[in-house]
């Protein structure tokens, strides 16, 4: 009798608390600037209307807001209608946590760390139509982001309706029927072929586009490439390419258009003009990343340009080029931004830039008068894994958490300009994301965490504290009828990755018995000992590779210690990048001349194709030794390309001994 009464006293208390009262700081996202409680509750359901009125900024900002929330009824104020709009975002979020209950009255001060908040969608390689991207201009908007980045033109499909070059998307727009992401890329059919996949905005859509974002308080930047990633311009209108016979176009295709060549200039103004008649916007994006320079480098027309314009390599010939776009959007009236690699050969005199690769450029740029969004990979890269990878459709294969992007402050360390940080931008580059919904998947909660980076003040911000908002925020944008990554089922970071492991092997010496395994772009020396284990992405710092080899290392403890377990894991990416070793084994040894087999385990696991996956190897038992050593043999079925890449490569963390 005493059991039931206390079990049922738990069951009360369970529901007491699942539908208990919000706390007023576990609602908005992004947290605002300052909430004070006031004395009293109030029921948003049966508040009035709230009443605004528009005078002076509020904390100095354009799109600030004051926001009260008392017996009286509710007041907005601020110094624009986008203050006044932001204020009711906040007040729908509230309104949401609050629905039925009664909440407690407020006074909220709120203002942007940041003027640039973005959100970048890559539509060229995979199309999505007007009613996905204004149903996710709502949802940015919402969270008081007021950028978005319209990635519209890559080497995959052009996207935008060009008067003047109706190729561009009669061809330009269209795979044909079955073409996945992967097959060759100059496969285009006729937008008249009946099966044909793609799409592309009309002049009208993108003015019903502009028209949405506008009401929204959303800037669009439409994104025209150049000069790389233009390999569907090029493909249509093979006269702007370059004319080098050095370069075998069979092994380099060519995706950058030809500096040298007038006509390039001719072709980028006149789509120029009809985009900036088009988008109202003061910036306008010329892409300008990873261009490949080994085809200018061999072009006569690039040499002959270089010449003249006493250029001393080709870097200096993409800033040419970029310099010169930039005059011609200036005379315009507009601005340029670009990808961090317009500033490989001198930054354009007036030039914004992007810095994605990392920091480094962003804070180069800041340093020398440029204004500079940061969106670098580690953080801001939506198109990665943000759990663990095999629970999830196949992605990008680095791993980018909902807690990675929260934690990435553009202001951190030590750098000049830093009043030229324009803001934040989180980037969907689309290739292995086709689904609308798996592109709201990679969305959400991730650009939760990118609105607060760019809105809040750091002082603000706790990750556990968001989390919980996260997962409230959650729910309610999955009734609005989106899909949503469920952080409820979360594994978190691979286990050791993030917090250091004890165990008896940290800091011990290793040998490698093949010194061929190593590559700069990925290994240092040491990372097996040092106490860490690789993340969900092999791509990142806490693998060693073993390229075309076996790997054979040896672990020196220092002196002879007790030992009862041995663990190893390894990772796979298809069987192109890494696979599981067909066998491990582990040998011991007092005297690091004579070993002992302790363990042989079979590999049981297959690399899957399309996610990073891993296979933990383990030993237990009691023995002693100060040397270990880990072999694991690779799978000699795979070694069929030239190249230590091409012949896979094997990758293990840490050689974890207890
Ligand atoms: C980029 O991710 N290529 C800008
Ligand atoms: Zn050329």
């Amino acid at each position: 009798m005493k059991m039931k009464n206390h079990l049922f006293f738990v069951a009360v208390l369970i529901a007491a608390v699942s539908c208990s009262t919000p706390d007023i700081h576990e609602v908005i996202i992004p947290c605002p600037t300052e909430i004070e409680v006031l004395s009293g509750q109030v029921s948003l359901d049966e508040s009035p209307d709230p009443v605004a009125v528009i005078g002076e900024n509020v904390m100095d900002s354009p799109e600030g807001y004051e926001l009260t929330i008392d017996k009286d009824g509710i007041v907005i104020k601020a110094g624009s209608e986008t203050g006044v709009f932001y204020a009711h975002q906040t007040l729908k979020q509230l309104r949401y946590a609050y629905s039925g209950r009664r909440m407690p009255a407020v006074h909220i001060l709120d203002a942007p760390r940041f003027e640039y908040r973005g959100m970048h969608l890559d539509v060229s390689r995979h199309f999505q139509g007007v009613e996905f991207v204004k149903k996710q201009l709502e949802m940015f908007a919402s969270l008081k982001l007021n950028v978005f980045h319209f990635h519209l033109t890559d080497g995959i499909g052009w996207r935008l309706q060009i008067d003047r070059y109706p190729e561009l998307t009669d061809i330009g727009a269209w795979k044909p029927a079955g073409w996945k992401y992967g097959d060759p890329t100059d496969l285009f059919a006729s937008a008249d072929s009946l099966d044909a996949v793609g799409g592309f905005y009309t002049k009208d859509d993108i003015r019903e586009i502009l028209a949405f974002a506008d009401s929204l308080h959303i800037t669009v930047i439409p994104e025209i490439e150049m000069f790389g990633h233009s390999s569907e311009v090029l493909t249509i209108y093979p006269e702007l390419k370059c004319k080098g016979k050095t370069v075998q176009e069979s092994t380099h295709p060519v995706n950058e258009f030809c500096i040298g060549n007038e006509k390039t200039f001719e072709f980028l103004e006149n789509v120029l003009t009809e985009v900036i008649d088009l988008f109202p916007s003061e910036y306008i994006h010329i892409g300008g990343d990873e261009a490949s320079m080994r085809h200018w480098a061999a072009c006569p027309l690039c040499q002959k340009r270089m010449k003249k314009e006493g250029l001393t390599d080709v870097k200096e010939l993409q800033s040419y080029g970029i310099a010169r776009i930039e005059k011609f959007v200036n005379g315009k009236g507009r601005q340029i931004i670009g990808w961090e690699e317009i500033a490989k050969g001198g930054i354009a005199p007036n030039a914004a830039l992007m810095s994605w690769r990392g920091v480094e450029a962003g804070q180069q740029a800041t340093s020398t008068g440029h204004k500079v969004v940061f969106c670098p990979e580690p953080y801001c890269y939506f198109d990665a894994y943000q759990d663990e990878p095999i629970k999830l459709p196949e992605a990008m294969t680095n791993y980018v958490s909902l807690e990675n992007t929260y934690s990435f402050d553009p202001a951190e360390g030590d750098f000049e300009g830093k009043d030229l940080i324009w803001g934040v931008q989180a980037n969907l580059w689309t290739e292995r994301v086709e689904e609308a919904s798996h592109a709201e998947m990679m969305y959400y909660p991730r650009t939760f965490a990118l609105a607060e980076v760019a809105w809040s003040l750091r002082e603000n911000m706790d990750y556990d504290n968001f989390r919980k908002r996260a997962i409230r925020l959650s729910d309610k944008a999955r009734e609005d009828g989106y899909t949503v990554f469920d952080l409820r089922t979360e594994t978190g970071p691979r286990p050791g990755s993030v917090d250091s492991i004890e165990h008896l092997a940290v800091g011990a010496s290793v040998t490698y018995a093949d010194d061929f395994h190593n590559s700069d772009q990925f290994e240092k020396k040491g990372i097996l000992t040092d106490g860490k284990c690789g993340p969900w992405s092999h791509r990142y710092p806490g693998w060693d590779t073993f390229a075309g080899t076996d790997a054979d290392v040896t672990v020196d403890l220092g002196s002879v210690l007790k030992i009862k377990n041995i663990e190893t894991s390894f990772a796979s990416y298809g069987v192109r990048y890494g696979y599981f070793p067909l066998e491990v084994k582990y040998e011991v040894s007092l005297d690091g001349v004579n070993f002992e087999t302790l363990s042989v385990m079979n590999g049981t696991k297959a690399a899957d194709e399309k996610r990073p996956d891993f296979e933990k190897f383990e030993w237990k038992g009691r023995t002693k030794a100060r040397y270990i050593r880990v072999f694991a043999a690779r799978d000699t079925a795979f070694a069929t390309r030239p190249g230590i890449w091409g012949s896979g490569r094997l990758m293990l963390d840490e050689v974890i001994v207890r």
